[in-house]
């Protein structure tokens, strides 16, 4: 296994659409994803992309600690995707707190579907098909959206909520931002810590 080195935004690869995986079970395909799990650990991520680490592949990997989404009724191991497909369940859309490996240092409020379901292949080329809500669908969207060459900040509708996150401590509440009224920031959210 070895640590890959993270493409940041602005490198190309981050901007174009990725090809499908021919062979889910081809040996190239599992190096690539023990490269990604160990590049993932290291960098302390939610999840990570094939693009990410310069491959245009579509294969992304991603978990969903317990600790970080409060509804999950429990957490989301390791799950490795390929091929991903995603469908939106319903209409409603929620905005929240993202960061992303490619994007060090910031974080933006993003929207994203409020609950999905999602497809794909295991490495053993069997189906994976799950429902997802929260912070599960979340990263599930921010990942396959870096297949599509897409990166968080391009679905913002307010660059005023992008911002680094040594700033957060200037941030309030939703769809505010106020300089130096530190009581309301104890009552944030944190950020997603990387990805997203
Ligand atoms: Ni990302």
């Amino acid at each position: 296994m070895a640590i890959l080195k993270i493409a940041r935004m602005g490198h190309p690869i981050l901007n174009r659409p990725a090809d499908p995986v021919a062979d889910p079970a081809a040996p190239e395909i599992a190096r690539l994803i023990d490269d990604m799990m160990a590049t993932l650990d290291d960098a302390e991520g939610a999840g990570l992309a094939a693009p990410q680490v310069h491959v245009p592949l579509r294969v992304v990997i991603f978990h969903v600690p317990r600790e970080r989404d409060a509804d999950a009724v429990e957490s989301v191991p390791l799950t490795i995707l390929i091929n991903p497909v995603i469908e939106p369940l319903g209409e409603a859309r929620r905005e929240d707190w993202e960061a992303c490996l490619s994007v060090p240092g910031l974080t933006g409020r993003v929207p994203r579907w409020e609950a999905v379901r999602y497809h794909g292949l295991a490495p053993d080329g069997s189906a994976i098909e799950r429902e997802a809500t929260g912070f599960h669908a979340r990263v599930v969207q921010h990942e396959c959206d870096h297949l599509d060459g897409i990166v968080y900040p391009m679905r913002m509708t307010n660059l005023a909520h992008l911002m680094f996150r040594e700033e957060m401590r200037h941030y309030v509440r939703d769809d505010e931002v106020l300089d130096e009224d530190e009581d309301g920031y104890e009552d944030e959210e944190e950020p997603a810590s990387e990805d997203p």
